[in-house]
């Protein structure tokens, strides 16, 4: 109880105005109350609880049990989806999703097995708490901060009581499709973190290779083609004589831009940033011996976390990244010379071919993007 509102002196009780001073008011109803003093009234108290029909009839809480139950099990098929999905489908079968489109069947199950196993983990919480646990209205009066020890007795008992008013005893199938729903859906949670550590094996494969490597055969091995360099987005070859000092194009490899599927993945990865230096500026043989004529071109794909590395400083012949400003010497081997990149932009060998369009001579002779583990081997 505040200070103010504890009885004074003979009985009667003082309540503040609102502005400092405290007014007697003795222990009746203030009908015209006086201009900031507020006006007492009766406490109306709670509605009267009214009975739902679980309550009162056992075959309706039969029927919400089961209801309860059925919407965990939805939860654990869902549970079982995920994993099935996880383990069973890579990621390049391909099928067709209203409103998104071609997408991966294993993003589509993994997602449609997570969504239902939280779900069914959520209605199933929502229904049982709405048709089985107690619904009766409790009032907690304020207390010192630190409880009581008859009151922390009394939560004891109150939580037991709770486990109990639950019907978690007299209502297995409740308890045990919601112990295994919870269960399993840490599983999917586990499986993806621990899942994810540790050496990738194969899978480094795909962070080796680019478009450029050409198509992967069933063999595994890739078929390189010196594909031509074309325009983002515009999917024409660019003649090395369009390429004029302080010009930049946007490049992907010849073919890409046709494919149907995985052109976002592709593209992500092969995207190459192509300029043209005067000979005399570039500091490293191998720079020139990979470009042609003064012609150089560049991994887009920030060496920090793979930001698309698109600002080129003509002036201090400097490639600019926007996400945390790590910047690359064009003119030496794109080298960084500030920033939290720790390694140069991968160049890509690049020369002409009988038309005197540019061509890739090779693939990039070493993986694209931020660092991952078993990158040197
Ligand atoms: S991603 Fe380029 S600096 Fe961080």
């Amino acid at each position: 109880m505040n200070e103010q509102d504890r009885p004074a002196e003979g009985g009667a009780r003082t309540v503040s105005p609102g502005h400092g001073a405290a007014i007697p008011t003795g222990d009746v109803v203030a009908h015209e109350p006086a201009i900031g003093t507020p006006e007492r009234f009766e406490n109306p108290g709670l509605p009267a609880h009214v009975h739902r029909l679980a309550d009162t009839d056992e075959k309706a809480a039969k029927r919400a049990e089961k209801q309860v139950a059925g919407l965990f099990l939805l939860s654990i098929l869902g549970t079982l989806l995920f994993l099935v999905a996880y383990f069973m489908f890579g990621t390049d079968e391909q099928t067709w999703v209203p409103g998104i489109g071609r997408t991966s069947v294993s993003n589509v199950l993994l997602g449609t097995g997570l969504g239902l196993s939280l779900l069914g983990i959520g209605l199933g919480a929502v229904h049982w708490a709405k048709t089985l646990m107690p619904d009766t209205e409790v009032i907690e009066e304020r207390h010192p901060l630190r409880s009581s020890d008859e009151a922390r007795a009394g939560f004891v008992q109150t939580l037991t009581e709770g486990g109990e008013g639950a019907q978690l005893k007299r209502r297995p199938m409740v308890k045990y499709t919601f112990g295994a729903a919870m269960g399993l859906f840490a599983i999917p949670l586990l499986v993806q973190v621990v899942g994810s550590l540790g050496p990738m094996g194969e899978a480094t494969e795909d962070l080796r290779h680019t478009y450029w490597n050409g198509k992967k055969r069933r063999d595994g091995s890739y078929a390189f083609s010196k594909p031509r360099l074309v325009r983002d987005p515009e999917n024409t070859p660019i003649r090395a004589s369009d390429v004029t000092i302080g010009s930049v194009f946007h490049v992907q490899p010849e073919g890409l831009l046709d494919e149907e599927h995985h052109v976002l993945d592709y593209k992500a990865k092969a995207s190459v940033i192509v300029m043209r230096l005067d000979p005399k500026d570039i500091k490293s043989q191998k720079e020139l011996d990979w470009g042609h004529e003064g012609i150089v071109a560049y991994s887009k794909i920030c060496t920090h976390v793979g930001c698309p590395v698109g600002l080129y400083e003509q002036t201090t012949h400097h490639l600019l990244c926007p996400c945390h400003q790590s910047t690359f010497d064009v003119t030496d081997d794109c080298k960084v010379v500030f920033g939290p990149a720790k390694r140069p932009l991968p160049q890509l060998p690049i020369t002409v071919d009988d038309e005197g369009y540019l061509i890739a001579e090779k693939p990039f002779q070493e993986p694209v993007g931020p660092s991952f583990w078993e990158r040197e081997k």
